[in-house]
């Protein structure tokens, strides 16, 4: 299993007095006390200890050896990011260790490459620099995560994200300058509660201003030291989100929804955190990141992922295969076909070589392609169709869910301004398409009914445990929609990422709830006193969709969204059948792979609803 740390550090052995330089003061330096010992200094303070792993390359090396690390991604410290400076000597400094960063790899026998750094108090001259280093040999660039006063939701810091995605540059954010140093002056507690602190404000600056709805998708930034305090409060901010309309910031999606946008490293220092921090993050958004050589830095580099209980494909994800991603990288292994699918993602850019976007490089065409891989051998003509079918019903589902994540968010914003009926009807409008990418969904099976059922039947014994019961993203609609069973979580347990998003959507407010909730807020559903029975509320509910329906002049958009629901419902219903259809014409009334009784079982969905309380004022309209 390769192994590639994207967060260690290094400094060169020496360089110009910067203080001289630049004719200021307090400028970071180096101080040799012994042989393979220095000092860092700031002015004539004392910052940390070093040794000459951060300048010697063989040190380096011999330690990569010893720890199983087969590349290490360098970047300076953020002492030398300057962005309090003036841009000339920030520019300057940072072009000087860039070049060092450059030679040290140079020495690296190829295992070693490097993140820039880049004047970030100036976007034009940080966009410059952050282009040059790219040209020069650099994967990405570090930086920090503020610049004074400014966050990352800073106008200027989105225009160089920007910059940074069009360059295909990985982005490193590191903490530094950490906020409550008056109050921290003791035991590194900047290091230990202010970079926490720092880091998750990054986080949630860029999700909550909405940066994340309009920086491209092809933009990879890495939160170093595990997203800080970001997963273990993101209960908290999803929490302030659902609740508080004042805590919910620009962004389109609660916070969960852009977990996908992000990656963290792993320099969080405990099984139980890592194991977490997977959980929450999901497996494809953590990385290695050892902090490596400094003084809080993992003593042996990858023991945390290596030792845990993770599961192996996790931990070669962790070790490598989300660093081949985010680096844009292809390592020996990868190419040597140890896992084709990570291979592949890492192997096509986002643009071709002559950096413009193509058809295949932006619809990543040949890593889908790739990701049809047939268990059968010799491989079964129809397995092909068997496994498009299913990842195309998962695309699709993919869609229903951001569309109706989007539909939730509209309803919350019409109960917010009940005045406006903008919000209800692109409510309105989403959920036609959802309905429409439904029928679709209904009338696909008969492709899958052109396979006879002894085709299915030669290759289905190699697909058990594998069972419908865990598609994630089916649950995740129906728990979404309103339709919550906990008991199905547990199908989910192997998949300790999928539990979490499911248990996620358990937990959140639901769509059926969000659309009564909106009805309360324009005054159309008076909201339940403490004692009032389930049966109560339901009934009170039907009652209110009822009155929206009987004054049909007044809120012709409001039952635009009750019919469109309905449909949806409905479909759902229709897809339920038409799978069950499929079920009995292919393995008739056998036992499902997922342990069910099979089709007995799943007539038992048919009478599942998603909007009971839409249906139930059909009954209570009177002619
Ligand atoms: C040869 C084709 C298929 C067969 C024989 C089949 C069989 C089954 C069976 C027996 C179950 C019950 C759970 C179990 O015991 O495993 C099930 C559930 C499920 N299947 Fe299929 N299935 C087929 C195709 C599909 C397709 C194309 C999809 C598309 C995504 C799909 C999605 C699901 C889902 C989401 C469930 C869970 C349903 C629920 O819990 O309500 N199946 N399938």
């Amino acid at each position: 299993m390769r192994v590639i740390d994207i967060h260690n550090h290094f400094f060169p052995e020496s360089w110009p007095d910067l203080a001289v330089r630049y004719g200021t003061p307090d400028w970071p330096w180096i101080k040799h006390t012994e042989a393979g010992k220095a000092d860092i200094m700031v002015g004539d303070r004392f910052f940390r200890h070093i040794y000459s792993a951060c300048w010697d390359p063989e040190v380096r090396l011999a330690e990569m050896d010893r720890d199983g690390v087969d590349l290490q991604v360098i970047s300076a410290t953020p002492v030398l990011f300057a962005y309090e400076r003036p841009v000339k000597h920030a520019l300057d400094c940072a072009q000087l260790f860039n070049d060092a960063a450059l030679e040290l790899c140079s020495r690296g026998k190829g295992r070693l490459r490097s993140f820039c750094q880049v004047p970030l108090q100036d976007i034009d001259a940080a966009c410059k620099e952050l282009s040059r280093c790219m040209q020069s040999g650099h994967l990405g660039v570090q930086i920090g995560n503020h610049i004074g006063n400014k966050n990352l939701d800073d106008p200027g810091v989105i225009t160089f994200l920007h910059h940074c995605a069009n360059e295909g540059a990985a982005v490193l954010v590191h903490p530094w300058e950490m906020l409550g140093r008056d109050r921290m002056p003791k035991y590194m507690m900047p290091w230990t509660v202010g970079m926490p602190a720092e880091t998750q404000l990054s986080v949630v600056a860029l999700i909550l201003s909405g940066a994340f709805d309009r920086l491209p998708n092809t933009l990879r930034i890495c939160f170093a030291h595990g997203g800080g305090s970001f997963a273990f409060l993101l209960g908290r901010l999803e929490n302030a989100w659902h609740h508080h309309p004042v805590a919910r910031g620009e962004c389109q999606h609660s916070p969960s929804h852009y977990l996908n946008r992000f990656y963290v490293d792993s320099a969080v220092f405990d099984q139980r955190t890592l194991q977490f921090l997977v959980g929450t993050m999901r497996a494809g958004q953590v990385m290695l990141g050892s902090d490596y050589p400094f003084p809080l830095g993992e003593e042996r580099v990858g023991s945390l992922i290596r030792q845990s209980n993770l599961p192996q494909d996790t931990k070669a994800k962790l070790l490598s295969g989300n660093a081949e991603g985010f680096l844009r990288i292809k390592t020996e292994s990868s190419e040597s076909g140890a896992d084709r699918s990570e291979v592949a993602a890492a192997a096509s850019p986002p643009v071709s070589e002559s950096g413009r976007l193509t058809y295949s490089s932006y619809l990543k065409v040949p890593e889908l392609l790739e990701l049809q891989q047939p268990q059968s051998s010799p491989p079964h003509h129809d397995e092909l169709l068997f496994i498009l079918v299913h990842q195309t019903y998962e695309l699709w589902f993919k869609e229903l869910l951001h569309d109706l994540d989007a539909v939730v968010a509209n309803l919350r914003r019409a109960g917010a301004a009940p005045q406006s009926h903008d919000k209800v009807y692109e409510a309105a409008r989403l959920l036609r398409r959802c309905t429409e990418i439904t029928r679709v969904l209904v009338e696909q099976f008969t492709i899958l009914e052109t396979m006879l059922p002894t085709h299915f039947l030669a290759f289905r014994g190699m697909l058990e445990p594998a069972s419908g019961f865990q598609s994630e993203q089916f649950r995740e609609i129906e728990f979404l929609c309103g339709l919550k069973d906990e008991k199905m979580l547990r199908y989910h347990r192997p998949t300790p990422e999928a539990y979490a998003s499911l248990k996620r959507r358990l937990e959140e407010p639901s769509l059926r709830d969000v659309f009564f909730g909106a009805l309360q807020a324009i005054g159309k559903l008076v909201p339940p006193s403490a004692n009032v029975s389930e049966k109560e509320q339901f009934e009170a509910r039907a009652r209110a969709v009822h009155e929206l329906y009987k004054d049909e002049h007044h809120h012709r958009d409001w039952i635009d969204v009750c019919e469109r629901l309905t449909e949806f419902d409905e479909l759902i219903v229709s897809w339920r059948l038409r799978h069950i259809q499929l079920v009995e014409r292919v393995i008739g009334i056998r036992m499902g792979t997922g342990g069910s009784t099979g089709a007995s079982y799943l007539k038992l969905t048919l009478d599942k609803k998603f909007f009971p309380e839409l249906w139930e004022a059909r009954t209570l309209l009177t002619e």
